[in-house]
């Protein structure tokens, strides 16, 4: 099976190792790749993504620029967790690839009305350019199998106590995708915090010359410093990339269909997601009257962490001569 893919990111450590998964794996066809305001601002992050292509030796896929910030509220980014230029300081080349001409908007509308199947859209970032297409082109929306967002948490938060980063950003985007009727599948911190490589792996690949490899052991052995306390410490997970491997490889991953609706309400769970896992839930309509039940996603809530790093590092690297080649 191929999946036409069209990524939405915001490049970033782990949007790097996602593009890179989804431009090498067989099974996916990356049609276009749309830039948002996250992680860094949208300027780094287009000059990232085009430097990452180069990385892994892509073909040209087009890129265009989105959205520069969140449809309501401003909101900070997440440099402390990537680096001032989002991809850790190791210092890739800027690229000689060109941008689209097209807004990102423009561009997704473009592919989902050329190819000959719904497209699915795979976003790891704010979803502020999925929910403006969702606003333009209502009708784009048929065009669409699924949308598989790295987003959004049933339990911890990472931006606040109870608000993932993506969906903390932008959560009115995040709520007009969610309640878009469209086939959803939350890839969040449940499963996200869990998939981390291995020490000795991250070494390997920070002493191998084939630049995939190299480039994945700058990313993963980047050190980041708490803006709380001061400790620096190693938080190598492959990130938004296990949500790519979530729509190639589902069996690795433990998936239930739950309300989901997110907080918009200004105060400290303004972005959280409330993923309901009640063995029943008619019980609102007793508290409530005139409730109307949240709109589902497919959440993931638990993963075969040696698999998905097997499928991704299987993917990326020669693992059998080691990432040392
Ligand atoms: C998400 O936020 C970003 O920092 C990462 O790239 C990922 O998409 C995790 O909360
Ligand atoms: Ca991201």
């Amino acid at each position: 099976m191929t999946y036409g893919v069209i990524l939405d990111v915001d490049t970033g450590i782990d949007d790097a190792m996602a593009i890179m998964f989804a431009v090498r794996h067989p099974e996916i066809d990356v049609r276009a790749i749309t830039c948002v305001t996250g992680n860094v601002g949208l300027k780094q992050v287009l000059a990232n993504t085009l430097s990452i292509l180069d990385v892994a030796d892509a073909p040209q896929i087009p890129v265009a620029a989105g959205a520069q910030r969140p449809l309501v509220a401003a909101a900070r980014d997440a440099s402390w967790v990537h680096g001032k230029d989002g991809l850790g300081g190791i210092g890739l080349p800027a690229s000689a690839r060109e941008l689209s001409p097209l807004h990102a908007v423009e561009l997704m509308h473009r592919e989902l009305l050329a190819a000959d199947e719904p497209l699915t859209i795979v976003a790891l970032a704010p979803l502020t350019n999925v929910a403006l297409l969702l606003r333009m082109y209502p009708d784009a929306a048929q065009r669409i199998a699924r949308i598989v967002f790295m987003g959004g948490s049933a339990s911890v938060g990472n931006a606040t106590a109870v608000a993932e980063f993506n969906i903390w950003h932008d959560p009115e985007a995040a709520a007009i995708v969610i309640d878009s009727g469209i086939p959803l599948t939350m890839y969040g911190l449940d499963v996200f915090n869990r998939v981390a490589a291995e020490a000795d792996t991250i070494a390997r690949l920070a002493d191998a010359t084939a630049p995939v490899a190299r480039t994945l052991g700058g990313l993963l052995g980047f050190e980041l410093t708490d803006p709380g306390d001061g400790t620096v410490f190693t938080h190598p997970l492959i990130g938004d990339a296990g949500a790519v491997c979530a729509l190639v490889a589902p069996e690795l991953f433990t998936f239930e269909s739950r309300p989901v609706q997110v907080e918009l309400a200004p105060g400290f769970s303004r972005g959280q997601t409330m993923v309901d896992r009640r063995a029943y839930g008619g019980e609102d309509l007793v508290h409530e009257p005139g409730w109307t039940p949240w709109p589902l996603a497919d959440v993931a809530l638990d993963v075969d962490v040696p698999g998905t790093l097997e499928l991704f590092f299987g993917t990326l690297v020669d693992t059998a001569g080691a990432a040392a080649s």
